[in-house]
């Protein structure tokens, strides 16, 4: 099944059969997904849905369902969750021109010329057309800064009205980010408290940014004690740099310690940790596991945008992802920008996002690999916190069918989502990868599946 001797198919996803049922009973489920392989490692399972949750997971349930679906072994994963994203930027690429070094620095340069141009209806409606991208790659929900020294707050206001649109079919939660610096930019800190009273729920700074170390540092704290007096989640853009003296992750561990918020702060880029002095490093991943910090890395921006002051040998500039987890940190991966002034790629798909962790952090193990599919799926659906998400009974029935036959081959293939599901109701479908052969003594076509060795 779906191996490259197999025939191309008449019509539809190899494999993926359709039958509705013309049983009526009080407990019959809406749809049932079978034959399924979950990203645990359990396979040929059959997923219940009923009234938009998850209603049983197990091999051969005795059931009849209202429609079926019968999905012949492939992976189906609850969705995709983009921990850090800028959608307050996305495809706003050539606006008001190219960046033309690539670098971080002309990249905040151009913003600033873009910031003034911004109007709501535009930044909504570039939003709205990523998030329609994003549902179609199967991500169920994203958390994004939102530049807030802008003083008419125009990302703000676009946000909150894409969050309201998209609720339906996608969580979106903002953070108030101040990308020029809380005291580095006249009126940030006004205009900060002005988002959170908009709506806006996460408290966002950087303060590696700010003037100074000593101004990054206080930055840090009254972040995190603004968070404490509101009950809000902290994320901070922290340590973006490769200088190995940015340790404001110390202040962030620390003072989420001392204010009891363990379980609520999430430190995103951390890249400076990849150039830091190993001893010191042996004493902070200790600290931040302790204090209950996440930590988010972009694999895909920090790649691109770190090192740009070496000659060589270049600093990758990822943080150490394997080193972090090791020592019990939740750690996810981020998009962070998709076709804006920092980065000119990108299409939503977080599963390349995944497969640029495993090429930069050298996370080829399996069971590295396998974590770097969690860093993408279940990791940052629980800093986010989001509710329902899972693959138990009682979960929200937010599933994605992926052309491929376990996590590793998903992020091999950066693999098709074959369907999406929000609330057991399909939201976005795609036609598998299958390239007709045209070769003597060869099969008529090739899926680019491939076995599963066994585990
Ligand atoms: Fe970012």
């Amino acid at each position: 099944m779906g191996r490259s001797s197999d025939p191309l198919p008449e019509a539809g996803p190899i494999g993926i059969v359709w039958a509705a049922s013309s049983l009526e009973q009080p407990m019959q489920p809406d749809l049932i997904l079978r034959g399924a392989n979950l990203p645990d490692g359990r396979r040929e399972q059959d997923i219940l849905i009923k009234d938009g949750l998850i209603q049983a997971v197990g091999p051969q349930i005795d059931a009849r369902g209202r429609d079926e679906l019968d999905v012949s072994g492939r992976l189906v994963t609850p969705p995709f969750v983009d921990c850090h994203f800028h959608m307050d930027a996305t495809l706003s690429l050539g606006l008001p021109r190219l960046n033309r070094s690539g670098t971080l620095l002309e990249g905040i340069q151009l913003w600033n010329e873009l910031k003034p141009l911004l109007t709501v209806e535009a930044v909504v409606d570039r939003a709205m057309a990523y998030c329609d991208m994003a549902v179609a790659q199967g991500i169920g929900a994203i958390r994004s800064h939102v530049d807030v020294c802008d003083p008419r707050l125009t990302g703000v206001e676009a946000l909150l009205e894409v969050r309201r649109r998209v609720a339906p079919y996608l969580t979106l939660q903002l953070v108030a980010f101040p990308q020029d610096g809380l005291y580095r930019s006249p009126g940030a800190r006004e205009n900060l408290l002005r988002a959170l009273d908009l709506g806006v729920e996460i408290v966002g700074g950087i303060p590696h940014f700010e003037r100074t170390m000593e101004d990054g540092r206080r930055s840090v704290a009254e972040l995190c004690e603004l968070a404490a007096d509101r009950g809000l989640m902290v994320d901070l853009h922290c340590d973006e740099t490769d200088d190995p003296l940015s340790r404001h992750i110390e202040t962030l561990a620390c003072e989420t310690q001392r204010l009891g918020l363990g379980g609520r702060v999430a430190g995103s880029h951390l890249t400076s940790m990849h150039s830091m002095d190993n001893y010191y490093v042996s004493k902070l991943i200790p600290l931040i596991a302790e204090s209950g910090v996440a930590a988010i890395a972009n694999p895909l921006i920090n790649i691109t945008l770190q090192g740009r002051h070496d000659a060589y040998p270049k600093r990758r500039g990822l943080t150490r992802v394997a080193e972090l987890a090791a020592a019990g940190v939740r750690v996810a991966f981020g998009h962070d920008c998709v076709m804006d002034p920092w980065y000119s790629l990108g299409s939503g798909d977080m599963l390349e996002v995944a497969h640029m962790a495993v090429h930069v952090g050298q996370l080829t193990g399996i069971d590295a690999m396998r974590r770097c599919f969690e860093a993408v799926t279940s990791e940052p659906a629980s800093i986010l916190g989001l509710d329902g998400y899972g693959l138990e009974p009682s979960c929200r029935a937010d599933l994605v069918v992926l052309e491929a036959w376990d996590a590793v081959e998903a992020i091999r293939l950066k693999a098709t989502r074959l369907f999406v599901l929000r609330a057991g109701q399909i939201v976005a479908r795609a036609a598998p990868r299958i390239a007709s052969l045209d070769l003597p003594g060869r099969p008529p076509a090739v899926s680019f599946l491939h076995a599963a060795p066994a585990s």
